[in-house]
């Protein structure tokens, strides 16, 4: 058996970054088992996957010598128990993430590797909640994740020697390149990336510019690939909003206060690309 047939992953959360994550695995010829709570996201989930993987295929990101994985979709969370992996991508906030981390450490059998997505939590601060503390890592996969190729991999004091070279065998058959940091609220990316968003939309909230001119000045004389904006329409404004939350309790740091203009957002249900409407209009494009 290669790398790819031995690993069998279980990801919860069929979101954004759920759906992000098995397309790179499928992708890579790891099968899947994808659990979310009602059968419509998972229906919703499964036409998500069609379509980043054919986007992943288009773009000549995946191997070429691999037959593709199977995905299964479930919503109950005990079918995760003979995973030799279990990736948490459920919504970030502590109690969602908390539930869920707690139940599956309890179904998979000592030496399953765990990895958390989040954006922000301190992976120590997650290690207390799950019988084996040691065997939990963060892997901060990017958005979208079939696309970028870099990683951050968050080590907690308690993360094992053990558990660090399992997700290293794993980020590399799935073609990622890993960096290993320290553990602290919103790791590296996050820590720069997410007061960056906020305050790029508090311009926008004062009125300074609107959202298309913060974009064009950061993408044309910084070189930011999409501009702070439209970033913050991919990643979705509610999570950026519950990741400032994280980070501002955290850190205390002010500029991780969630602006005005970002609440209203949720408030509305412009959450950016997935509901439609964010900083950006993205209805016309889907017609
Ligand atoms: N969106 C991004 O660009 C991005 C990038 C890196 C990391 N992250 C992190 O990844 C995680 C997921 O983010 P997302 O953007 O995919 O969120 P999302 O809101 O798109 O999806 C979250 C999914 O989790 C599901 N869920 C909630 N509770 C659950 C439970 N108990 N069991 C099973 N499923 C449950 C929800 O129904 C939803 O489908 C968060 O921690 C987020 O901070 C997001």
């Amino acid at each position: 058996m290669t790398d790819h047939q031995e690993q069998r992953l279980a990801i919860v959360g069929a979101g954004v970054m759920g759906t992000n994550i098995t397309a790179l695995a499928l992708g890579h010829g790891v099968s899947v088992t994808l659990v979310d709570l009602d059968e419509e996201t998972l229906a919703t989930a499964r036409t998500t996957v069609r379509q980043k993987l054919k986007h992943a295929a288009l773009m000549g990101k995946l191997p070429a010598d691999r037959p593709r994985g199977a995905l299964t979709t479930t919503t109950a969370l005990k079918d995760v128990a003979d995973a030799t992996t279990v990736i948490e991508a459920v919504v970030e906030t502590t109690e969602a993430k908390r539930a869920v981390l707690t139940e599956v450490a309890g179904l998979v059998s000592p030496g399953t590797l765990l990895i958390s997505n989040t954006s922000c939590i301190p992976i120590s601060e997650m290690a207390g909640w799950v019988e084996r503390g040691e065997e939990l890592v963060g892997v901060h996969f990017m958005n979208p994740s079939y696309l970028i190729t870099m990683v951050e991999v968050i080590r907690s004091p308690f993360t094992g020697a053990a558990t660090l070279e399992k997700v290293t065998a794993l980020l590399t058959t799935l073609g990622r390149r890993a960096l290993v940091i320290e553990d602290a609220p919103g790791f590296v990316i996050n820590r720069l990336l997410h007061p960056l968003i906020n305050r790029a939309a508090l311009l926008v909230q004062e009125g300074v510019a609107d959202a298309e001119t913060v974009d064009a000045l950061l993408e044309g004389c910084l070189g930011h690939s999409t501009g702070p904006l439209r970033t913050a329409d991919l990643i979705g404004i509610d999570n950026l909003v519950d990741s400032l939350n994280v980070l501002h309790e955290r850190t205390g740091d002010p500029e991780c206060r969630p602006c005005d203009l970002m609440l209203q957002k949720v408030r509305d249900g412009h959450h950016g690309r997935k509901s439609g409407r964010g900083f950006h209009d993205y209805r016309k494009a889907a017609q």
